[in-house]
């Protein structure tokens, strides 16, 4: 059962709502986890990105007065930790690819993610941003407006994922003979099972040998279960984010990522979130797995 009543074949959306909110949300814990002298991200820009949206629960959260010390992932550190965990692999999947020559860049569903302003890219590089059109004129004008540069060449390509995106993005000045690095991060569950491999088979016809991917992966074809989006939908709600996961998320049987990648030619890594969070030295929350599965981050080159 792959049909979702809270979405729409065509459906659109801007920040402030159904899944464009989402991203605002994951900003808001980018800003948390940018503030203070211990600082563990960098992302000057998401504390005004998220205030010029305007939803007051993620002003009140980033202004430290909605707290949720009880709860095992709202709570302020926890926030922090596991965007950070999640924005550090993907920033060191993208300065890695341009430290080994590859010049395009291409994020997928990129809502209201600043690397195109705040990596040290080399001189040459293009990131391609692409998200529906009013997100995609939205965060350009709100940046623009604050006076904030791109450090690379930035081309945002507003369409949307489940439409013929490659030929917008061919458009923009993709070039198809070069190696790329793609980065699908918080998209997948927005999409139905079959615009998932319909992305990847897409992303693979436009990707030279040696390009990249980095995106998520939970083995589980069948993770995002009645069970998980309540718990999904109550934290949101106690967040003051007041929608439905079931509304958002298309659940029923999808490809496992790194199944579907690997048989289609890329060499895939997968990480598993638990030993990241190692890594920094940050306790787990079992919590996060009860919530989304046993996720991955995976980083895989095409052969
Ligand atoms: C959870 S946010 C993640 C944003 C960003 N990658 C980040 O990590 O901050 C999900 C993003 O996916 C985008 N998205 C979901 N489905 C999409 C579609 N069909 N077309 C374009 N963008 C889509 C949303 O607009 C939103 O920006």
């Amino acid at each position: 059962m792959t049909a979702n009543p809270g979405r729409t074949e065509g459906d659109s959306w801007d920040l402030a709502s159904s899944v464009g909110a989402t991203a605002t949300m994951v900003a808001a814990s980018r800003a948390l986890a940018s503030q203070g002298p211990d600082a563990l991200l960098d992302d000057p820009l998401a504390d005004p990105l998220v205030r010029a949206v305007g939803l007051d629960p993620f002003i009140r959260i980033i202004d430290g007065e909605l707290d949720f010390d009880d709860d095992p992932l709202l709570n302020r550190r926890a926030r922090i930790e596991q965007m950070t965990v999640r924005t550090r692999f993907f920033d060191d999947f993208f300065t890695g690819a341009a430290q080994d020559g590859v010049r395009q860049a291409v994020i997928l569903a990129s809502g209201l993610d600043t690397r195109a302003y705040r990596l040290r890219w080399p001189a040459g590089m293009v990131v391609y941003e692409v998200d529906q059109p009013q997100v995609i004129a939205f965060k350009t004008d709100t940046l623009a407006g604050l006076g904030a540069a791109p450090t690379a060449e930035r081309r945002a390509i507003g369409v949307d994922l489940r439409d013929d995106w490659p030929e917008a993005l061919r458009r923009g000045g993709f070039d198809v003979g070069r190696p790329a690095a793609w980065s699908a991060e918080g998209l997948l569950p927005y999409l139905p099972p079959q615009a998932q491999d319909r992305l990847f088979d897409h992303i693979t016809a436009l990707s030279a040998p040696g390009s990249r991917l980095a995106t998520e992966h939970v083995p589980d074809p069948n993770a995002f279960t009645n069970e998980r989006l309540q718990r999904i939908t109550e934290r949101w709600q106690r967040a003051g984010f007041d929608l439905d996961a079931a509304d958002l998320f298309y659940q029923g049987q999808r490809s496992v990522v790194v199944d579907y990648l690997s048989g289609h030619g890329w060499q895939v890594a997968a990480h598993a979130v638990r030993d990241l969070y190692a890594q920094h030295g940050f306790e787990f929350p079992e919590e996060l797995t009860a919530a989304f599965g046993d996720l991955n981050y995976v980083a895989a080159t095409l052969k």
